[in-house]
């Protein structure tokens, strides 16, 4: 049974060099000040954080896969391999909790081959273009779903 009160936070390849990457595009706010707005968001909303970056979408999957058992929810910024892997499309599909994607840009006005998802198909929402605030949103969002589903 999975932790009932535990949102993953999950984030792709590049997102650990948030600040230095193409600032005008994701902003100059660091994977680590996120994550500490996270954690302060998560608190807030009586939920646990378990907060996580790779470059390896292997980890990515394992990750997803631990999630089965020790989350309620994914949120997820697969970056990258949002718009490439199947492999984290199948892990999702696994997981029976909500899966919230999260993009800190808007995919949906940059390259069309942004525009294409292998997370949507098993999202229940999806936060894109506000910045790192956007993190923030999703655990909101994520904290009214699982409320929704346990009726608490
Ligand atoms: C991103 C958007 C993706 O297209 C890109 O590859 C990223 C970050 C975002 O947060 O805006 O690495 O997921």
């Amino acid at each position: 049974m999975a932790a009932q009160n535990r949102i993953l936070v999950l984030n792709g390849p590049n997102l650990n060099m948030l600040g230095e990457r193409e600032p005008e595009i994701y902003g100059r706010t660091t994977l680590s000040e996120i994550e500490a707005e996270c954690r302060k968001a998560a608190a807030r909303l009586g939920q646990e954080l378990d907060f996580r970056q790779s470059n390896v979408e292997g980890e990515l999957v394992a990750w997803i896969q631990g999630a089965r058992s020790s989350a309620a929810g994914i949120v997820i910024n697969a970056a990258a391999f949002t718009h490439t892997s199947v492999a984290i499309l199948d892990a999702l599909k696994l997981v029976t909790g909500p899966v919230i994607e999260l993009h800190i840009s808007n995919p949906f006005n940059r390259e069309p081959f942004r525009r294409r998802s292998y997370v949507t198909p098993v999202a229940a929402g999806l936060i894109c273009g506000f910045g790192a605030h956007g993190y923030v949103l999703a655990l909101e969002g994520m904290a009214q779903m699982l409320k929704e589903r346990t009726g608490r």
